[in-house]
């Protein structure tokens, strides 16, 4: 079977060679005219006059479109309705779009588009978590709150009890490609979108409304991305309805990408977080009961911010058992960029807030963390006894816990407690120089958690010379779905995956698709594309007769063997369709987000890391040493691509909480909006030791060919390496770091200093 083995990325000589084409490449037609937005230059306020005289002005400018000349819906927003695509008077954040250039080219379209004469009525703007709360500056009434047990018992009988807090900052995407539109106006008012999105369906969607028509006259087309990271899922809305509506008015086509520096200070980004705890527990660290209070920052607009809130409260017991928790949510709304969804959705700042009590308490105890985090893991299967199993603070039972066999695993293969003892020694050594590490852990929740979003489509077309056309609901942004989903689709035809041909996303093809996301991408496009590629193997069979087998590039039955191309031929000839579409929906799926109760996920993906790191004491510089790795992908569908996710998941958790820094200045401009001045992992901070295993095991859970969703859980791992940081830190004093997030050279310095004092 074609499953359950490496096969390089579909695309993977394009990507490294240059000719693989997106949105950008796109040979556009003669005329084509470029866009781009005029910004607001202050935070909070309103227009008072705007002249757009010296913007229409401008060479090679062949329109300027305000708010007035949209025709239909001034709306992008993926939720609420409450994202005007260009302002109708009130600002809400600097950088907001006010108006849209249409000029004959790209650099031309820029140029103009700083000549707007804009004056403004300035409010003071709600820049922080702080301000916001002070403010009540909230989505939703009043804050969302998740219990279970007891909490205020809990924590008054508690042994021991410990409280802190803990700033997390936001992340951008530096998606390599930045967003790209390109809108193709077609007879009769049809219009035609290709974009780089997770979403297709979304800006049909958004694109259907702005230009006033159904959904049926807007195809959106998406081959690929080049990253998208959860910053590709509403974010684009913006410059599809833009190009559509430009192409509309004009009745040229029209393209839009935003420049690096645009991008950056336009859309949102990671959610920033505080989170405040309280704790109680016993002398061996076994938490008796914790209360979180999470404040996320979710900027002007709603967007998937309460989506992305609630994740974040559903991992906050991460892996382990909790028996009273209470969480409190606040989602506050502030003037900056509208944050959206990232690789784990909120998901990674739930997970860090209890990761930092587990580091807490065992700095409090004197023991090793991997110690207390150990006592306090769910279970495993085989030592769950009797009628209760355990169950998360929403009430969903976890029954297939492997996290102690992990933990038993990577110890070893790791060789964590000589290392461990290795570390002890050189701190007592080196008085400048100092070392950390730190195993944490991952429990992934995976499916969407609203839960209608949990189903997917498909289309495959088997042409008579025995050829394979796929086409699936899911988009490719360099994690190898496309890939997987042909593997599978190789699989159940029995036939190489050479010959099946991927082709680009397309609402013309698989309608009301969900964003890919959630990492389901493979488990919902994987389980339709089977689906679609049985039903045509059911009708050949059913026309041969008997128990017929595919594989090998054979159709075998009780009498007859004929290769594959011969029996597509046998069937087309006997005029047997030989096209189909496949469905699937999640199973077992149910959730109530207001009470915080139910089964949000079909299962979880577990994972665990060990990193070792070393700081500077002088400086606060610091480097990963060495990271070791243990993921479970469940029957991994292709390994290698698997341990190219956990890899870059890894890195990318890493460089979220170590040199990725946003900073905004006190008016709420983003002062950190190029490479110059915002650090991403590069190639030469991939530790220098990096050994990633796959976990042995199926997924319990009826998943494609047992797998499991691996696109988002493997950010956390990179955990470990803010908790090493904090490791070695502590090594210089007595008292706890508490350590915020991105734990830059100048916070390992700060952090030093201060307990150093
Ligand atoms: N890997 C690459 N190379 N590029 C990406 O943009 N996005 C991540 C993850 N891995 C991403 C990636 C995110 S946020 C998600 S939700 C999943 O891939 C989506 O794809 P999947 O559902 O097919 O795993
Ligand atoms: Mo991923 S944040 O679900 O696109």
């Amino acid at each position: 079977m074609s499953v359950h083995t490496s096969r390089p990325h579909d695309s993977g000589t394009l990507h490294v060679t240059g000719a693989a084409r997106y949105t950008d490449d796109i040979l556009t037609p003669a005329n084509t005219l470029h866009l781009a937005f005029g910004l607001s230059a202050i935070a909070k306020g309103r227009i008072d006059k705007i002249d757009l005289g010296a913007v229409e002005g401008a060479e090679g400018v062949a329109a300027v479109l305000t708010a007035r000349d949209l025709p239909f819906e001034n709306d992008v927003s993926p939720s609420i309705h409450d994202e005007p695509l260009l302002s109708t008077g009130a600002i809400h954040y600097l950088g907001q779009p006010i108006f849209i250039v249409v000029a004959t080219s790209h650099l031309a379209a820029r140029k103009a588009a700083r000549l707007g004469e804009i004056t403004y009525k300035e409010e003071t703007p709600i820049l922080t978590i702080d301000e916001a709360m002070a403010a009540d500056s909230r989505f939703e009434d009043g804050p969302r709150i998740y219990a279970k047990g007891d909490i205020e018992a809990a924590l008054n009988d508690a042994p021991h009890r410990l409280s802190g807090s803990m700033e997390i900052g936001g992340q951008e995407h530096f998606y390599l490609e930045g967003h790209a539109a390109l809108a193709l106006p077609q007879d009769g008012g049809e219009m035609v979108v290709h974009a780089s999105t997770q979403h297709p369906t979304e800006i049909q969607h958004k694109v259907a409304d702005a230009l006033g028509t159904p959904m049926n006259a807007v195809r959106v087309e998406v081959r690929r991305m080049g990253g998208g990271f959860g910053g590709k899922e509403s974010q684009g809305n913006a410059l599809c309805v833009a190009c559509a509506v430009a192409a509309k008015l004009t009745g040229w086509p029209c393209k839009m990408r935003y420049d690096r520096d645009d991008d950056m200070i336009i859309t949102g980004k990671r959610h920033d977080f505080r989170i405040d705890y309280d704790v109680g527990f016993d002398e061996t660290g076994k938490l008796v009961g914790v209360d979180f209070i999470q404040y996320a920052k979710c900027g002007w607009a709603q967007d998937l911010s309460l989506p992305v809130a609630d994740r974040a409260m559903l991992h906050s017991d991460n892996a382990y058992l909790l028996d009273h928790a209470r969480i409190t949510s606040h989602r506050l709304k502030t003037n900056t960029q509208s944050n959206t969804a990232f690789r784990g959705f909120g998901g990674p700042q739930g997970v860090l807030g209890i990761e930092r009590v587990m580091d807490h308490v065992a700095h409090h105890l004197g023991l090793d963390p991997l110690k207390v985090r150990r006592v306090n893991f769910y279970p495993s299967a085989a030592r769950i006894s009797g009628n209760t199993k355990p169950t998360t603070p929403y009430g969903m039972e976890v029954t297939d816990s492997i996290l102690t066999e992990m933990a038993d695993a990577l110890e070893t293969s790791s060789d964590y407690h000589a290392r461990r003892a290795a570390v002890t020694e050189w701190n007592a050594q080196n008085p400048i120089l100092k070392k950390g590490i730190a195993l944490t852990p991952v429990k992934f929740g995976i499916s969407f958690t609203l839960t209608h979003l949990n189903q997917a489509g498909a289309l495959v077309h088997v042409y008579q010379d025995g050829s394979i056309h796929l086409n699936h609901g899911g988009t490719e942004m360099g994690q190898g779905l496309f890939t997987k989903v042909a593997q599978v689709a190789a699989s159940v035809f029995g036939v190489s995956p050479d010959t099946v041909q991927i082709t680009a996303t397309d609402t013309g093809k698989v309608p009301n698709t969900s964003a890919t996301a959630a990492s389901s991408g493979t488990d919902l496009n994987g389980m339709a594309v089977k689906a679609a590629c049985e039903t045509i193997c059911d009708r050949i069979a059913a026309h041969l007769g008997g128990e017929v087998t595919f594989a090998n590039g054979k159709v075998i039955t009780p009498t007859r063997e004929l290769t594959f191309v011969e029996a597509v031929k046998d069937a087309y000839e006997n005029r047997i369709s030989l096209s189909a579409t496949g469905f699937y929906a999640t199973p077992d799926v149910a959730w109530d987000r207001i009470k915080g109760q139910g089964r949000p996920f079909f299962y979880f993906a577990y994972g665990m890391a060990v990193t070792e790191v070393v700081i500077d004491t002088l400086t606060g510089e610091n480097r990963i040493l060495r990271a070791d790795i243990l993921h479970d992908c469940g029957a991994s569908l292709n390994p290698d691509l698997d341990i190219g996710q956990i890899e870059g998941g890894y890195v990318q958790g890493a460089g979220w909480l170590t040199t990725e820094e946003l900073v905004w200045d006190s008016k709420g401009a983003l002062k950190t909006h190029a490479p110059a001045t915002y650090k991403i992992p590069c190639a030469s901070d991939r530790p220098d030791i990096f050994n990633v295993s796959l976990w042995d095991g199926e997924n319990p859970a009826q998943t494609i060919y047992r797998s499991k969703a691996v696109g988002e859980p493997p950010l956390m791992l990179g955990i470990s390496a803010l908790m090493a940081l904090s490791d070695a830190i502590a090594s210089c004093g007595y008292t706890y770091p508490a350590l915020d997030a991105p734990a830059t050279a100048e916070r390992v310095l700060a952090a030093v200093t201060k307990i150093k004092t």
